[in-house]
């Protein structure tokens, strides 16, 4: 039988951190047969990489594509950047299992605006995914912000009652067993904010028994990250199995310099217990426009307002002098809608992203008319940036931090890894020109430096653009446990 196809001469990366070594690739069906010296080997088709880089695809491990993977099913964003299995519903908010009946409210409407992209059962919405035919696999978390809109309505500014808690664990359990894997929470966000860390604690006790992980956007990035981050390690021990610190920050002035204080706090509770994080390569974040955000930030860009379409990509400031009015007035008026906050230090992001745990997520929010330039830049900027450029770790240990480091936190079965017998989820890239072009300005553009992307053996990305398959699975719990 012949290999499907041979990527010839390779420098391989192979996800787990080892150095680089030259090699020929042979990929049969959805799988890769082979590595080495192929020379005797066919293939229906081969191609000559000429000394190119050859990495696992790389696994966004924080993203809220659910909707994109319907809407976008080509998932150019993240295709173009060497991205071949997106994990979504970060940050509490899932599309799935959702009561239609409550109407999409808040958080979830800035991801979510539309009816038909949430489901009532996480299988229900998989199985919209599968037949959008995504480019790229997919993973998926409960949300438990999504959960408490689900069962408690409008009713959001309380502790949920022993009743609520009790549903909302039913609809997770069912959830866990359609295949998600694991539950997000954004504690910081209205919807959730309300809730108590006892709320919290009794609702993940499904998720160790089930093998499921458990991802926090703690409660405060801010003055309170220390207690925060013990808050979502409480709630990590009762789940029982992997808490993962979602995009980890030191967030506002006031909080400069702190990365080695709650790094030094993220290792000493790793000594007791699973616990894993991510970070995206920029010192701004992104997310809803929130009026109490704006005076902490040292500068905030509009990234989308549904009052004043026109305010997308402008400075917050220059639309409050036209306005004639503060930057916190002017940021009520474009309520609701999304915006970059400038919040962190150059000097704490590098800390972070190198740190030998990071995992690499973008956190990029793909419905926004202006997005952070992280939703098309984040792991060519990595590998180009701060990799090539800056040296903060070597080129091998970049694509460790994006696939096998990713895949092992989220229980991903045979991807993140060249190895014979693992799935062909595959990026060729140059390493000489790899790197981000997405700007804050211009954000949305295909990163330099990557030759191809295969997702289970199929190319998705060539010569720059999409290829229009669509390999992407969609990637259950059960199955990826089976190891
Ligand atoms: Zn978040
Ligand atoms: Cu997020």
């Amino acid at each position: 039988m012949s290999d499907d196809l041979i990527l010839k001469g390779a420098t391989v990366f192979d996800g787990t951190g080892a150095p680089r070594y030259r090699a020929d690739i042979a990929v049969r069906g959805d799988r890769i047969a082979a590595i080495g010296d192929l020379a005797d080997r066919r293939a229906k088709r081969t191609v000559d990489l000429d000394g190119l880089a050859v990495a696992p695809g790389f696994i966004d491990v924080h993203t809220h594509d659910d909707a994109a993977l319907i809407e976008t099913p080509r998932m150019e964003m993240k295709a173009s950047q060497g991205v071949t299995t997106v994990i979504c519903g970060n940050c509490g908010a899932s599309a799935a299992p959702y009561d239609k009946t409550k109407g999409v409210g808040s958080v979830l409407r800035l991801l979510f605006k539309d009816d038909r992209l949430v489901a009532p059962t996480m299988e229900e919405f998989m199985g919209k995914v599968e037949a959008a035919g995504p480019a790229l696999n997919s993973a998926f978390l409960v949300g438990h912000s999504t959960l408490r809109m689900s069962v408690m309505g409008d009713d959001l500014n309380r502790h949920a009652r022993k009743d609520e808690i009790a549903r909302m664990k039913t609809m997770l359990k069912g959830a866990l067993d359609d295949g998600a894997i694991g539950l997000s929470s954004g504690l910081f966000y209205p919807p959730a904010m309300p809730a108590s860390t006892e709320e919290l604690i009794e609702l993940v006790e499904p998720l160790g028994p089930a093998g499921a992980v458990y991802t926090a956007h703690i409660r405060d990035e801010a003055e309170k990250i220390t207690e925060a981050l013990e808050e979502a390690f409480a709630i990590g021990r009762a789940a029982g199995g992997r808490t993962v610190i979602s995009h980890h920050k030191c967030n506002g002035r006031p909080n400069f310099g702190r990365s080695p204080q709650t790094l030094a706090q993220i290792e000493e509770a790793m000594r007791r217990q699973p616990i894993a994080f991510d970070v995206y390569p920029y010192t701004a974040g992104s997310t809803i426009l929130r009026p109490e955000m704006v005076d902490r930030s040292e500068k905030v860009l509009i990234t989308g307002s549904e009052v004043m379409p026109s305010a997308a990509g402008r400075d917050l400031d220059e639309i409050a002098a036209e306005m004639q009015m503060s930057r916190l007035e002017a940021a009520k008026r474009l309520v609701p809608g999304g915006a970059i906050y400038f919040q962190m230090h150059e000097d704490d992001v590098q800390r972070i992203l190198s740190h030998e745990k990071a995992m690499v997520g973008s956190d990029g929010i793909p419905g926004d008319a202006h997005p952070h330039p992280r939703l098309w830049g984040t792991f060519p900027r990595v590998l180009g940036h701060y990799s090539r450029d800056l040296k903060l770790f070597s080129l091998e240990d970049a694509v460790r931090r994006m696939t096998g480091l990713s895949a092992a936190n989220f229980g991903l079965k045979d991807r993140g890894h060249l190895r014979p017998g693992a799935f062909a989820d595959i990026v060729v890239f140059d390493p000489a020109t790899v790197g981000d072009t997405a700007t804050f300005e211009k954000p949305i553009q295909p990163a330099a430096g990557i030759a191809s992307v295969y997702v289970n053996g199929i190319a998705v990305w060539q010569s720059g653009k999409t290829t229009g398959a669509s390999p992407g699975r969609v990637l259950r719990r059960q199955e990826q446990q089976a190891a």
